[in-house]
């Protein structure tokens, strides 16, 4: 990756991995477009940003010709629960801007990451050690236009050479901007809560076991696929990825460690509650091991540890 666009650079992931990669490319390298959602004051005076919607393809060639853009970041996603309020925006919106990211890359014969998620797979899938082939006939929209995305970015790959490739995210935690209507985000709401008010209402029961990542590592993650050589690639889109798995209690329990008042209870949403049912416990993730290297660094203990001491400061 040379020039790159991030499309979505105001929302989770955008707003920490846009200042990583202009660490890592060059400020000047790395163009950070958002639709409605204000940027961060860090990425907007750290480098060029442009406020783009996904869905304007003209607009997106346009910004695409004028950075010299050869990698795309496609961000842009309603994420699991939300869509479930309303999935034919949810498809409209993911599709869009994954179909017009697809499209402008062809013509400019470049690169483009696109993140998938645990969602891509479903109730019928092995939910314990989650091969990297398997069954996917994910129940929410969410999921559905996921493993589309996945098929999409393939195709473009095998029919037009668009240097596609993706990892399939878990819940992924982090202290810089907020998730919005994911079936995950209790597992970063809850340090909020612990450093407010020492206690936490959980919408997802006891005992349901999920993936999940620390922020770092999904950065990383992002970066050292897009760098791998792609001789050593026999998958594209979209890999496992995961660096560690628990349910509610335990993440309670590793917070007690350092706030030994902190009480979880728990009201059940059951959107969000058959949406994390239907989805890995743990997913196997040895091809992206032994394709491209893929090790996390963080697990409960450590993630615990740096997002209480970030928050604590954070949130005084
Ligand atoms: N974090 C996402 C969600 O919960 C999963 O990719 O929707």
């Amino acid at each position: 990756m040379k020039n790159i666009l991030v499309l979505g650079a105001a929302g989770q992931i955008g707003s920490e991995l846009v200042p990583y990669l202009r660490k890592i490319y060059g400020a000047n390298s790395v163009v950070a477009a958002y639709r409605s959602t204000p940027l961060t004051l860090e990425i907007q005076e750290g480098g060029p940003c442009e406020n783009l919607d996904a869905m304007d393809s003209k607009k997106l060639f346009e910004v695409v010709k004028k950075h010299k853009i050869d990698s795309i970041i496609n961000l842009v996603a309603v994420l699991s629960a939300k869509g479930e309020n309303n999935p034919l925006m949810a498809w409209n919106i993911n599709m869009g801007s994954l179909i017009n990211s697809l499209e402008v890359m062809r013509e400019v014969k470049g690169a483009i990451f696109t993140p998938s998620s645990i969602g891509a797979f479903g109730p019928s899938t092995p939910l314990d050690n989650t091969p990297q082939d398997t069954i996917m006939r994910p129940t929410t929209i969410y999921g559905i236009s996921k493993v589309a995305a996945e098929l999409w970015g393939d195709y473009y790959y095998l029919k037009y050479g668009v240097d596609a490739r993706g990892v399939r995210y878990p819940g992924i935690i982090s202290n810089v901007t907020l998730p919005g209507g994911g079936t995950t985000d209790y597992a970063v709401e809850i340090y909020y809560e612990a450093i407010k008010n020492k206690r936490y209402t959980c919408y997802l029961k006891p005992g349901t076991y999920l993936d999940m990542m620390y922020m770092p590592d999904a950065l990383r993650a992002c970066v050292e696929l897009m760098e791998a050589d792609p001789n050593k690639l026999v998958h594209r889109n979209s890999f496992n990825v995961t660096a560690m798995s628990f349910e509610p209690e335990m993440i309670a329990a590793e917070i007690r460690k350092h706030i030994p008042e902190f009480e979880i209870d728990y009201k059940i949403d059951p959107v969000k509650q058959s949406i994390a049912d239907s989805w890995p416990n743990y997913m196997d993730q040895s091809a992206a091991q032994q394709e491209w290297g893929w090790k996390p660094e963080y697990d409960l203990s450590t993630m615990t540890v740096d997002m209480l001491n970030v928050l604590s400061k954070k949130l005084k």
